[in-house]
């Protein structure tokens, strides 16, 4: 176990790189599966939810080597099991996507029920409904679910929402049906597009991918490629609304602007002063603010609205900010967890089901803060930074799963922040 020490009050100056997405990473890898030789993924983050699915992965019996530039080569031809059991599962939920992987590649796959987490149940019928369209027999028996297909057949599926997990999932399987799938209701995040984006690497045919209908061309032989994935949407926004949070002045590098649409225009919403430029090289972004945040509504919602995993970060720099902010969470039912937390630091918030209203005030103070979630922990962190004294943010686990060298990265822009090992 382990804890951050936070004293309050440093404003964030400097840049900072921003590392490839965990979203696409966790999708990218299990797809890998699906090529017939070995591929080698580029710019991936040395998170706990990667060093899990590479743990998985070489349980299962693909070779997996990480590469001196932090990248990975992944060779699925080992592969001679196709049961990926609870205790890897409950380390890392989107093992899902291996249901959709395995099947493509073999026909067979049993994956422990992720089952529900901090911020709502998490179900994957939608998942279920998709693979089940494509032929496969789905099971659910003992919390494990088992999926066997003879053959994968094309066919047109209806999201009844806009799902992630449930886009990519059939999208992997799709690529080895025969024939024409189409899916409506599709998520158009940058992490689907980047997925799609690989298996056209690979040689499949998936068009679509960032718009509501995808279709894909299944059947064809998928060959060995080498592929970069995109810069994290998630961990740059968290960082520009630190920059905010703390009254900063941060340049952020490899990032994608357009994936950042949605955050920029609530921070300078707020008044807070975001520009983009690009060095001739590659895009930044550059995050400054001198008085006090303006107050803001948000309504989290599929990209390219508000995404729900700033929401809680988000909140954070609200939670200071001059006015009553209005915070609606659309997509998860309870990702509030870290109101509570927020509130002994003297925040004054009023959550009424889905909506958390936020009455700014003038100052927070540090306090021992407790982590449930992985976002609500990078909440935690910045109102921490931007808190008067010295915070304490344990569960820091939660942390690691999603933010590279996250102490490190602070700390080179003026935080003081300190992780203690217990
Ligand atoms: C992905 O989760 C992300 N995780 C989440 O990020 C992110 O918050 C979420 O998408 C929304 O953007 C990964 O990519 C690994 P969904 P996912 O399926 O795929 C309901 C983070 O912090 N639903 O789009 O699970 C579901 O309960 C994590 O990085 C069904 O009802 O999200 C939710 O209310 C947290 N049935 C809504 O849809 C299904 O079969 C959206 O879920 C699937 C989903």
């Amino acid at each position: 176990m382990a804890y951050y020490i936070i004293n309050g009050g440093n404003r964030l100056e400097g840049s900072v790189t921003v590392s490839g997405a965990k979203n696409a990473a966790l999708a990218i890898i299990p797809a890998a599966i699906l090529a017939g030789e070995s591929c080698r993924l580029e710019n991936l983050p040395r998170i706990e939810d990667v060093n899990m699915l590479e743990h998985i992965l070489l349980k299962i019996g693909a070779s997996v080597e990480s590469t001196a530039d932090g990248g990975m080569r992944i060779d699925p031809r080992g592969i001679s099991n196709y049961h990926v059991t609870f205790d890897m599962v409950s380390k890392m939920r989107a093992s899902y996507y291996l249901l959709g992987a395995l099947l493509g590649r073999y026909g067979h796959a049993e994956i422990a029920l992720p089952g529900g987490c901090a911020i709502g149940q998490r179900p994957i019928d939608q998942h279920i409904k998709g693979l089940r369209a494509l032929g496969a027999e789905v099971s659910i028996e003992h919390g494990i679910v088992k999926a066997k297909a003879r053959e994968l057949v094309g066919a047109d599926i209806y999201l009844d929402m806009a799902s992630v997990g449930a886009t990519i999932n059939i999208m992997l399987a799709a690529v080895a049906a025969r024939g024409q799938t189409i899916i409506s209701n599709a998520a158009k995040e940058p992490h689907v597009v980047d997925t799609a984006n690989f298996l056209n690497m690979m040689g499949a045919q998936v068009k679509g991918a960032g718009t509501d209908i995808i279709r894909v061309n299944g059947g064809m032989r998928l060959h060995g490629c080498t592929y970069a994935i995109i810069p994290d949407q998630i961990e740059a926004g968290t960082y520009m609304i630190a920059a905010a949070a703390t009254r900063g002045d941060v340049v952020l590098n490899n990032i994608i602007p357009t994936h950042l649409e949605a955050i920029s225009a609530k921070l300078m919403e707020s008044g807070v002063t975001v520009f983009e430029g690009d060095d001739g090289r590659e895009f930044y972004m550059r995050v400054s603010c001198d008085n006090r945040p303006r107050a803001v509504n948000i309504k989290t919602l599929p990209y390219p609205g508000f995404p729900t995993d700033l929401q809680q970060p988000m909140m954070a720099m609200l939670a200071k900010a001059d006015g009553n902010s209005y915070i609606v969470e659309n997509i998860f039912e309870s990702r509030f967890n870290h109101v509570s937390e927020l509130q002994r630091m003297g925040a004054n918030i009023n959550v009424n089901g889905r909506t958390a209203t936020v009455e700014g005030t003038k100052s927070l103070a540090g306090a021992p803060l407790y982590a449930s979630d992985l976002r609500a922990g990078a909440a935690l962190i910045v109102a921490a930074l931007s808190a008067d004294g010295r915070s304490e943010v344990h569960n820091v686990e939660y942390i690691d799963r999603g933010y590279e060298y996250l102490e490190e990265k602070l700390r080179a822009l003026g935080a003081d922040i300190t992780r203690v090992e217990e």
